[in-house]
């Protein structure tokens, strides 16, 4: 996944290009580059590595045009290097592309072109789009996109420029995520909003084979074939600032301290005036279709599909419906069973994981109603799902995802109890007493976050570690996966979360004196049983931490120290119990001097298989 951008109007063209990478670095960071048409012609300036050597390269030599591509690569053919970064160009130089996607039959298409005498300088499949538009170009950039497009297969986002016309940028949207930024005597193209939002609120979402023609003062909407089609404005009304760092030393630590608000604007306006019932008027489901459901797949990647491991926990907790949870990477290779009576639910933060989406196409092919939850508007995932909740977090900038995380728990919670409601399996005291719960956990959060200090000391003191542990049992085994896994995207610390009752299976070798494991032990019901597996770590030398509720002074002398969290019912504890667990991983990586927001090999959004 990459992120592309492009400006034609009267601004300083390489400065709304690089202004708008930065927005899109999230995506991913090997190289970046930009092409530009100025008085020499097309040019092309492109880098290996962060952003920030393209735009010291450019201010020694800027380039002054007034129409211009851009590109922010995360490398999928082809090693990151100068010249396998994007804009490509083809043999005439008289044609640049940028792409984000991947291009599945390149190979075919590069021996086909190298044939009739094309020569090749990368690696990428993202080169052949070039030559290809060069070869069928006849004096029309449009047609020759539309003529090119047709032999292409695969994903692409598209951003295409040439010398020949140096008055229109094209952009082609095809399973790729791609908006067009509306301005007055200038337009722009983006790989996401945040890329255009200094310049303009008004947008348009492209959809997979449309493609948009742009000149200074219009814009043509159409699809691959060339019919002219019109589409809403989208209105873009959240601010700047949200995504900016608010004067945190990163975005994850922002967002970790945003939890709060995340939380409060999630369950905003879908909990009833009085306080006694959970609504989802978005929902299209209706009672009947909820009360005929047999079972639920969620499905989902990553941290998304740590919030689904919970979501398993509530879902089934209170509505006794069989959930399974499943890696969207591995659904539809194993021909799930899906009746037309399985309810399945996406899970997504950036709604544009190529995984989650296919699984979403697999689950609807199959005639499943499919229900999203996602924090971005207007996503694919978000217009291909019959139904959305969406979790009002705001932008997450950071790779490690945290709010995005803990809103997604908020959004099982509330389609949990709403569930239960429609069912009937909870009765009108139950559900006010658990919505009384979820209100009080935003200031549990603000609570916990006054404490970070100690997390911070620790998460020091474990850094100097190469490896350790995360045990619980039930949903704090789902909270240890998701420890576990932030801890070693950032700090890169190798851990493993292991189901507490597992370790002598096998794992318990690997325990040494000094080695810290981290012991989730907020399900009361399990405690005795938790208590009896940290003992045996304890046994062989481990030092242990672990995260209790509140007034459980009992495991205080089996471990070498506790933090507890705030007391809250067992089934909502995960909402609390990850935040130690996002501080430790944050503070980890800070005491390592790793890039925190970008931790290496990764990008935020995975939009290829
Ligand atoms: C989170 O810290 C990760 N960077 C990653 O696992 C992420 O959750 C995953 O790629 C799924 O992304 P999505 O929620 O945007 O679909």
């Amino acid at each position: 996944m990459c992120g592309i951008v492009g400006y034609i109007g009267d601004r300083n063209t390489q400065s709304v290009l690089i202004e708008g990478l930065k927005k899109l670095e999230y995506r991913g960071y090997d190289s970046a580059g930009v092409a530009i048409y100025t008085e020499e012609g097309l040019e092309v300036k492109k880098a290996k590595g962060r952003l920030s050597i393209l735009e010291g390269e450019l201010s020694n030599r800027p380039l002054v045009g007034s129409i211009g591509i851009g590109h922010t690569r995360w490398a999928t053919h082809g090693e990151p290097s100068d010249v396998n970064s994007h804009p490509h160009i083809d043999n005439s130089s008289k044609f640049s592309v940028v792409h984000n996607g991947i291009i599945e039959n390149y190979i075919e298409l590069k021996e086909q072109l190298s044939a009739k005498g094309h020569r090749f300088v990368s690696e990428t499949d993202t080169e052949v789009i070039a030559h290809l538009i060069a070869d069928v170009y006849d004096g029309d950039i449009v047609k020759a996109v539309q003529t090119a497009v047709k032999s292409m297969r695969g994903a692409f986002a598209l951003g295409v420029l040439t010398e020949y016309e140096p008055d229109r940028l094209v952009a082609v949207r095809q399973a790729s995520p791609l908006i067009i930024g509306i301005g007055e005597n200038e337009n722009f193209i983006g790989s996401d909003i945040p890329a255009i939002l200094e310049y303009t609120r008004n947008v348009y979402i492209l959809n997979d084979g449309e493609m948009a023609l742009l000149t200074k003062d219009a814009i043509q909407l159409m699809t691959l074939e060339g019919n002219f089609i019109t589409k809403e404005v989208f209105r873009v009304d959240w601010d700047i600032v949200t995504a900016e760092k608010a004067g945190f030393d990163h975005f994850m630590l922002k967002e970790i301290y945003e939890q709060p608000k995340a939380y409060r604007d999630t369950m905003g306006s879908r909990i009833s005036e009085d306080a006694n019932e959970v609504v989802l008027p978005e929902l299209n489901l209706t009672a009947e279709q909820l009360m005929n459901v047999t079972n639920i797949h969620i499905v989902a990647c990553g941290t998304a599909y740590h919030a689904g491991l919970v979501g398993k926990h509530v879902i089934e907790k209170l509505t006794r419906i069989p959930v399974d949870v499943d890696v969207a990477s591995e659904y539809r290779y194993r021909a799930p069973i899906i009746l037309p009576s399985t309810l399945v639910i996406v899970v997504s933060q950036s709604g544009e994981t190529a995984d989650t989406l296919a699984a979403l196409r697999e689950a609807k092919r199959n005639g499943a109603h499919v229900l999203a939850i996602t924090n971005v508007v207007g996503s694919s995932v978000a217009r291909e799902a019959d139904d959305v909740i969406v979790t009002w977090a705001g932008p997450e900038i950071a790779v490690a995802s945290t709010k995005a995380y803990t809103s997604q728990l908020i959004a099982f919670f509330l389609f949990g109890v709403f569930y239960a409601q429609t069912l009937g399996k909870t009765d009108a005291t139950e559900v006010a007493t658990v919505i009384e719960d979820l209100q009080q956990l935003s200031s549990q959060v603000e609570q916990m976050l006054h404490q970070s200090a100690r997390i911070k000391t620790y998460a020091e003191e474990i850094s100097a570690h190469d490896h350790l542990f995360f045990i619980g049992r039930g949903l704090d085994y789902a909270v240890a996966l998701e420890g576990s896994l932030k801890l070693k995207e950032i700090s890169y610390i190798h851990s493993e979360a292991y189901p507490a009752g597992e370790l002598k299976h096998g794992t318990l070798a690997l325990i040494e004196p000094g080695i810290p494991v981290i012991a989730l032990a907020t399900q009361e019901e399990l405690l005795e049983k938790t208590i009896s597996n940290i003992k045996e770590v304890k046994a062989r030398g481990a030092k242990v931490l672990a995260i209790a509720m509140e007034g459980n002074a009992e495991i205080g002398k089996a471990v070498d120290e506790v933090f507890y969290i705030p007391r809250t019912r067992a089934v909502l504890s995960a909402a609390l119990s990850v935040i130690p667990l996002q501080l430790l991983a944050y503070y980890a990586s800070l005491a390592r001097g790793n890039d925190v927001d970008k931790p290496r090999n990764l990008a935020k959004s995975v939009t290829v298989e």
